[in-house]
């Protein structure tokens, strides 16, 4: 046995390490608390029997796997065993991975270990495991890349085509967990247009739970994300969790499935319904990474290692670090009626309250006076701006502010010049009606023509109007007829095509345009995934802005993705989604959770109002770094009635920001306290507000009284603080 690509020496870098198991080929993934351990079972499958704590050790024996097999008439099968990437062609029976078959009618995989290769990429140790189908002409590549100071390992596949015939992928997945038998309960995400990220729990019972995509992007419908625990195991702060974030923004899916003996196999990737991939000799395909991980530090512990990955590793590198500006939109104030004169005005108030990116929405270009026309045309609407897009960039830019505008590029209406033009660039079905969403087509992106022309619309938007620092890209429909007739051995791959298309449209344009960022939207959250955020620098979490709507969704969103990528807007009352009246404070401080935003008609707002604004901005700004940079614990979970609160600390422990809430209170309901988390126990913190003194081990001890209620003055619904407590 021996070592390799051991990283740095404070190892904060993870490693591989070659070893056997039972006299064949073994891998250990370290990382600082955890460990992986791979290796080869019967018919060179590729196991995976252990994930979890470190056992401070480099001897896969040590994990003592459990002698593994079936009664000896079903010797031969391997189901029951914890496989790492179960194919269709093996005797295993549980939800494959991976189905490939030949014009020749061979199908199903059977695949020989040929070589591992242990590499240092970036300071990272990787993995990559060669399988080979000599049947098909099929070579299968595991990827592991370790970082060992976030407990992750991303895992993907490549497939390739090293024979002369053309294969058919039926079904690519990332990667499987296989998890030991024992009983558990996964955590997912789902929700609705307007209800995005309702954390969901539900215990695994034999046979399988699905949950997916099959709409075009990752969906409101359902988040690729999840989290297991062993049953009453876990909670917020303690307890075993695996969890998984799948880094792609098309069609998904996630099975888990409670196989007979008790053990779960949760396998995950690209959606398999629908599609197809015709590999042509000396091609291939690569997966989407699953970015997988294993905390005993609960929900909360999990949620704070995939934060720390957006923010260290896959956001965009360039504005990875750099504080998310406090953004004005207008879209709730004025809808499709954008005016220059109007836009101007409310750019004034932003810049007043201290609002540092001035963002126009959908309304300014084409047709665009309502939703029936104009996508598809992303020319600038002169009636509408008379001085030309140019001369509201620069009085945005006088009044010291960025600019930023809204797009739809995947989308055109039947009526716009680009229809007319290219009715076949749209997803169509010959001889079938297409259906309308939103009155609204989607363009097929797999088309070389439709990312060029595209392209071009979009560089000449960047480049002739003055610097536009923010795009809002948006996508506001699900995706049917979902084809391409004129390529008819191609129209299951489109799914993917138009995935990996909007990547590299996006990749161009921030590689021509270092300064700008992005923002992806897709009616609200619904797409959101860690996949579009290696383009993106944050996310519009919801259209509903409704401030006790919102903890929900926020609490959900922040479960899965970093406080940094998500944007929240204070808007106007009574709520456009929900009727709700809030007080101004509640709905700052709710949207002051992440990237804070005001999409309110501000035009209109009171000068009490205005004058409230410009200090919550002025505090948020003093607190920024701690909401986007810092660790995030949800100390008490949004309810219907009583107090929530969530923390943010430093990464120096200096500092730490409490969030506390409540929608609704109960008459003579006592004081609870809260126990806050992740200081350091022995420094004396100060609240600011108040000068009030403790320790960190006190104050996460004994923790804080939430008294959002004062016995003088009653009153119980829409109360709401942020206390910041500073140590030396
Ligand atoms: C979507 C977005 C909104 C807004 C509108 C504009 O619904 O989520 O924020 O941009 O489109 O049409």
């Amino acid at each position: 046995m021996h070592t390799e690509a051991l990283g740095e020496a404070d190892g904060s870098a993870g490693a591989v390490v070659r070893t056997r198991l039972e006299d064949r080929p073994a891998w250990l993934l370290t990382t600082h608390n955890t460990t992986v351990c791979l290796c080869l079972g019967p018919e060179d499958t590729l196991l995976l029997p252990y994930w979890g704590a470190s056992g401070q050790t480099t001897a896969a024996a040590d994990y003592l796997p459990e002698r593994m097999g079936n009664r000896p008439s079903e010797r031969a099968f391997v189901d029951g065993l914890p496989l790492a990437y179960p194919s269709h062609g093996e005797a295993s029976f549980v939800e494959p991975c991976l189905m490939v078959s030949r014009a020749d009618g061979s199908r199903g995989v059977r695949l020989e270990f040929v070589a591992d290769r242990v590499s240092a990429v970036g300071g990272r140790a990787v993995l990559e495991l060669v399988f080979i189908d000599r049947l098909l002409d099929l070579v299968v590549e595991q990827r592991f890349v370790v970082f060992g100071e976030l407990d992750l390992v991303a895992r993907s596949v490549t497939v390739r085509n090293s024979g002369a015939e053309a294969l058919l992928l039926e079904r690519v997945l990332s990667a499987a967990l296989p998890l030991p038998p024992a009983e558990y309960d996964a955590w997912t995400l789902h929700g609705q247009w307007g209800r995005e990220f309702e954390l969901r729990s539900r215990p695994l019972q034999p046979g399988k739970f699905v949950t997916e995509s099959r709409r075009g992007t990752s969906s409101h419908e359902a988040h690729p994300w999840f989290a297991v625990r062993p049953r009453g195991e876990a909670a917020e702060h303690v307890g075993q969790v695996w969890f998984g974030s799948l880094a792609w923004s098309g069609n998904w899916v996630a099975v888990f499935e409670a196989e007979r003996n008790d053990a779960v196999q949760i396998a995950m990737g690209i959606q398999p319904f629908d599609f197809g991939w015709r590999l042509e000799p000396g091609a291939d395909f690569v997966s989407p990474e699953l970015v997988g991980g294993y905390s005993e530090r609960g929900l909360g512990g999990a949620s704070r290692l995939l934060h720390a990955y957006e923010q260290t590793v896959q956001l965009p590198a360039n504005q990875r670090e750099r504080p998310r500006p406090v953004l004005y939109n207008s879209w709730e104030a004025t809808h499709f009626e954008v005016h220059a004169e109007h836009q101007l005005e409310l750019a004034r108030r932003a810049a007043a309250i201290g609002v540092e990116l001035f963002v126009v929405d959908d309304g300014w270009f084409g047709a665009r006076d309502h939703d029936r026309a104009g996508l598809g045309d992303w020319t600038v609407n002169t009636r509408k701006l008379p001085g030309g897009l140019r001369q509201l960039v620069n009085d945005v830019h006088g009044l010291g502010m960025q600019f930023g505008i809204w797009v739809e590029p995947e989308m055109v209406n039947p009526d716009s010049d680009l229809y007319r033009a290219h009715p076949d660039w749209t997803y169509h079905a010959i001889g079938r009606e297409a259906t309308l969403g939103r009155n609204q087509l989607v363009l097929n992106f797999a088309r070389p023509d439709v990312q060029a022309a595209i392209y071009q619309q979009l560089r000449n938007l960047l480049t002739e109007h003055g610097t536009i620092e923010f795009v809002k890209w948006d996508h506001n429909r699900a995706w049917t007829e979902v084809g391409w007739p004129e390529r008819p051995m191609q129209q299951r791959e489109v799914w993917v095509r138009h995935v990996r298309a909007v990547y590299e449209l996006m990749g161009r344009l921030r590689a021509e345009f270092p300064e700008l960022s992005i923002e992806s939207c897709s009616g609200g959250g619904g797409r959101s995934d860690l996949g579009i955020l290696r383009w993106t620098d944050q996310v519009w979490t919801s259209d509903n802005t409704d401030a006790a709507d919102r903890l929900n969704i926020q609490y959900g969103y922040s479960r899965a993705h970093s406080p940094r990528t998500m944007v929240n807007w204070v808007t106007d009352v009574p709520n456009e989604q929900t009727g709700r009246v809030a007080p101004l404070e509640f709905r700052f401080h709710v949207a002051m959770q992440g990237v804070l935003g005001i999409g309110g008609d501000i035009g209109r707002w009171s000068g009490a109002d205005v004058h409230i604004a410009r200090q919550l901005v002025a505090a948020y700004k003093e607190i920024r770094p701690l909401v986007q940079n810092g660790r995030q614990y949800w100390l008490l979970a949004p309810a219907a009635i009583g107090p929530c609160a969530v923390q943010y600390v430093s990464a120096d422990l200096r500092e730490t920001a409490v969030f506390l809430y409540q929608v609704r209170g109960l008459r003579g309901a006592g004081v609870r306290r809260v126990r806050l988390h992740g200081l350091d126990p022995a420094r004396r913190y100060r609240r600011v507000a108040d000068g009030v003194e403790s320790t960190g081990a006190a104050l996460m001890g004994a923790g804080v009284p939430l008294d959002l209620v004062s016995a003088r003055a009653p009153t119980l619904d829409w109360r709401s603080r942020i206390d910041v407590w500073r140590g030396p």
